[in-house]
């Protein structure tokens, strides 16, 4: 038999344990409309053929994508080049007939060169075999600016309409549909755009899933990477005046109007799409019109999330062992805490009445999620729960954490002060320890900030 390579072990260990991991995220990504967006930066950077290779990724996985990309680095190439001035006004560009004729040709270059990208195909390269069609046309309508503050900004615009029915049937046809932030008008004019106005605006008219946004300037906006709305409108109260926080606001105005998620990512990160759609946590700062977390009654669906939690803990002895059967018959009795579809966390509750006592079993957090005190809010919110119902004491019997349910307030106590239905069911081969705690009302709204606290 030839040696083992450990070395080539350890890698297709790796290997084989990211591609099973990023598997739900290809289900769920299947069949969902994203709009990807980058500024014309992005184009002539050294990572754009590789940006191309992940969208062509993307695609081959079943996604359907709209790509909106920027002009305005290569537009003031052409200008430069040609010795023409450029003139601007509150910040943005006022596009006279000469530099119209720049930014059309700009346009032109842009998008042959995302076309030939997307060409590519040889073979052993990541895109042999793609095929991808790219379709691009007159999907936008713009209208003109006009004159403000007495400046006319003449054939700079902003989007009147987007063709929803003509992208859906590209996309339909399996094609990738490639944007430009160029608007035609009824009278038959050419209006510049800013490309993130376009990728908004057709990001809301398809409603799409998620609006993935490169962005060139990134400023940590939240420390886990994830805002909900309501947190993303109060952040941009405070900072007006940053560039990343403009993003911001094009990423609340797309999810107040029906976007479901707007992911900023840095335009520079190798690979930062992938990371951001395939990864746990991702690389970006992501906008969620729905929460993202929740913490809620467990059903019967739960149950595959909530064995992968509590399975290692059985085998360590931590946690009594649970037939599948029992959990199925219990499931009412668990709630658990779910991130973008997965289970993060649960806790179940056994109250005896009579006693006016309740059990706290098998709370468990993800070793993925430590170090988030993710505990303390489930135990904050069973206490709350339990009170609700007319429990006035926790207990709870554990092996391994006595000193963690310690120093949260339990105390320990005798065996014989479990209610008696309980103790009849106390197994005397796991020695387990037993600890009470008198609970009390506190506010819910003390309890953790960012999840819906469902009914229990
Ligand atoms: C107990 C548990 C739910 C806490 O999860 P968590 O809130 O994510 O914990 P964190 O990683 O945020 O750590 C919070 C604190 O608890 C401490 N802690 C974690 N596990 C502990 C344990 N078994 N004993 C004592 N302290 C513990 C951590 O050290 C940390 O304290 P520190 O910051 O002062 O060092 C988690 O460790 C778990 O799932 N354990 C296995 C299942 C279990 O034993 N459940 C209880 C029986 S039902």
């Amino acid at each position: 038999m030839p040696p083992i390579n450990l070395q080539t072990f350890d890698n297709n260990h790796q290997f084989v344990a990211w591609f099973r991991h990023a598997s739900p995220y290809i289900h769920t990504h299947r069949g969902k409309t994203f709009v990807l967006s980058f500024e014309g930066a992005a184009v002539s950077s050294h990572n754009f053929r590789h940006l191309m290779h992940d969208i062509a990724l993307l695609h081959s996985l079943g996604i359907r994508l709209v790509l909106v990309h920027g002009t305005r680095q290569r537009i003031e190439r052409n200008l430069q080049e040609r010795d023409i001035k450029q003139q601007y006004a509150e910040g943005m560009r006022i596009t006279d007939g000469e530099s119209l004729e720049q930014v059309k040709a700009a346009c032109g270059q842009i998008t042959s060169d995302i076309r030939a990208l997307l060409s590519m195909g040889l073979s052993h390269s990541p895109q042999s075999y793609a095929n991808i069609r790219v379709v691009g046309s007159n999907f936008v309508t713009a209208k003109p600016l006009g004159v403000r503050d007495g400046v006319d900004f003449m054939h700079t615009g902003v989007v009147r309409r987007v063709d929803k029915a003509g992208i859906i049937e590209q996309l339909d046809n399996q094609c990738v549909v490639l944007v430009s932030p160029l608007g035609y008008s009824p009278t038959g004019e050419i209006f510049n755009l800013s490309v993130e106005d376009v990728a908004t605006s057709v990001a809301i008219a398809l409603q799409a899933h998620k609006w993935l946004c490169l962005t060139e300037v990134n400023e940590p906006m939240s420390e886990d990477g994830y805002l909900t709305l309501q947190e993303a409108q109060a952040l941009v109260e405070t900072r007006q005046d940053a560039e990343s926080f403009r993003q911001l606001r094009n990423a609340i105005r797309a999810c107040e109007n029906g976007v479901e998620r707007v992911h900023l990512i840095k335009r520079n990160i190798d690979g930062g799409l992938l990371l951001e759609l395939f990864s746990r946590d991702g690389v970006g700062t992501m906008v969620s019109r729905d929460p993202f977390e929740n913490l809620r009654q467990a059903s019967i669906d739960d149950i595959g999330g909530i064995l992968s939690l509590i399975t290692p803990l059985e085998q360590e002895g931590i946690l009594v062992k649970r037939p599948r059967d029992k959990l199925e018959a219990e499931i009412h009795r668990f709630i658990v805490q779910e991130r973008d579809g997965a289970i993060v966390a649960c806790a179940a509750l056994y109250p005896y009445t009579e006693d006016r006592a309740a059990e706290l079993a098998c709370l468990v957090v993800s070793p993925h999620y430590k170090g988030q005190r993710r505990g303390d809010a489930l135990l904050a919110f069973m206490e709350q729960e339990a009170l609700q119902v007319g429990i006035n004491r926790l207990f709870v019997l554990t092996t391994h954490t006595a000193q963690w349910f310690q120093e949260r307030g339990f105390v320990p106590a005798d065996l014989d002060t479990l209610p008696v239905d309980r103790r009849r069911l106390y197994n005397h081969q796991r020695q387990s320890k037993v600890f009470f705690k008198p609970l009390e009302f506190k506010d819910k709204a003390s309890l953790n900030g960012n999840q819906t606290l469902a009914a229990f």
